[in-house]
């Protein structure tokens, strides 16, 4: 295992959106956000990029569930380049660090030949880089922030606190992990272990007739075969999914944007309380994406949350039985590398 980049501890995810205020309500919603802090970065408040500026909007719902949403103000912004060919979407994690951990993050970037997409000052005093990770990390972006200068991104002047009251309309538990859709997998694994320091992975075998008894996708029952692989570590816990045979929301991901980060998984519950949900979330125009089942075990869900959230799809668990782990023949260890625990 190699100790990879000096990046530090996962922060959160960015989602890069078209319309950040629809995003801050429909966020809100889905998750029981009740809290953003707004900010807007131009003029003197981004040193060289001052007509080229962004929106930010930092939520929490207390429960381990954190999003920053961006909206780029001008072609060349940051986070412009990502909506253009991505449209919305969840653009990359963001890991905050410390000012040594940063001074080695950049000697190594050196040594590597690794370049940066933007590194921006915040206020003048706060340093935040992207470093050109997407090429190497199957079209994940990384965005490293330096956590003890001046105060860290959180103490930045907010220009709006802006509020809701709404409960998340199913259960969300933490962020157990982020699903990419790679173009193959044992390259990605490399790459991960190599750059980020990853342990091992945990790699599955779906495919309908074996490890899945059926998928369907948009209520029509298919083929679907992927392979996967999970692993974590300093807070960081990703799912790379390399879609196979037949169709699937991999395969439709891929076909559409290449790499990428495609599904972002809150939330373990009962199928009743899934079932009870979703007429509501039809009434926000959330549909069942993918549904797959393995007998015994779980049914698992994909949501089309796209226009509610910003481009992001959330995967649901409904496990068959309080053991379900067990069931699937998987250690606590192992479980741990999915996200649990
Ligand atoms: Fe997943």
């Amino acid at each position: 295992m190699d100790s990879g980049l000096a990046i530090g501890e996962f922060h959160h995810i960015a989602v890069v959106v078209s319309n950040i205020e629809t995003a801050m309500r429909g966020n809100s919603l889905f998750f029981g956000i009740r809290h953003w802090e707004f900010r807007r970065f131009e003029g003197d408040r981004l040193p060289g990029l001052e007509d080229n500026g962004f929106l930010s909007a930092m939520g929490s719902n207390g429960s381990g569930i954190t999003l920053e949403l961006l909206q780029p103000l001008a072609p060349n912004s940051p986070h412009a380049a990502f909506r253009s060919w991505r449209g919305e979407g969840m653009s990359h994690a963001v890991s905050r660090c410390t000012a040594e951990q940063f001074a080695e993050l950049e000697k190594q970037l050196e040594q590597q030949g690794i370049g940066e997409v933007h590194r921006l000052n915040l206020y003048g005093k706060l340093r935040s880089l992207q470093i050109e990770s997407r090429p190497l990390l199957s079209g994940l972006g990384l965005e490293v922030q330096v956590i003890d200068e001046a105060g860290g991104f959180d103490s930045l002047p907010v220009d709006r606190v802006v509020e809701y009251d709404f409960q998340s309309i199913l259960p969300v538990d933490k962020l157990y992990h982020v699903g990419i859709v790679v173009n193959n997998r044992d390259r990605a694994i490399a790459n991960f272990q190599s750059l980020l320091g990853f342990p091992e992975f945990l790699p599955l075998e779906l495919e309908v007739g074996s490890s899945l008894s059926s998928v369907s996708l948009r209520g029509e029952t298919i083929d679907h075969a992927a392979k996967v692989a999970f692993s974590r570590i300093n807070g960081f816990c990703f799912e790379l999914m390399e879609p196979g045979p037949g169709k699937g929301a991999y395969q439709e991901f891929q076909s559409q944007y290449g790499e990428g980060m495609q599904h972002y998984f809150p939330t373990i519950c009962d199928q009743s309380v899934l079932d009870a949900a979703l007429p509501q979330l039809r009434d926000e125009g959330v549909e069942v994406l993918l549904e797959g089942v393995i007998d015994g075990v779980m049914n698992y869900y994909y949501l089309d949350t796209d226009a509610l959230l910003g481009g992001v799809t959330i995967e649901v668990i409904c496990p068959h039985d309080a053991d379900w782990m067990g069931e699937m023949g998987m250690t606590r260890e192992q479980g741990y590398l999915i996200g649990l625990g």
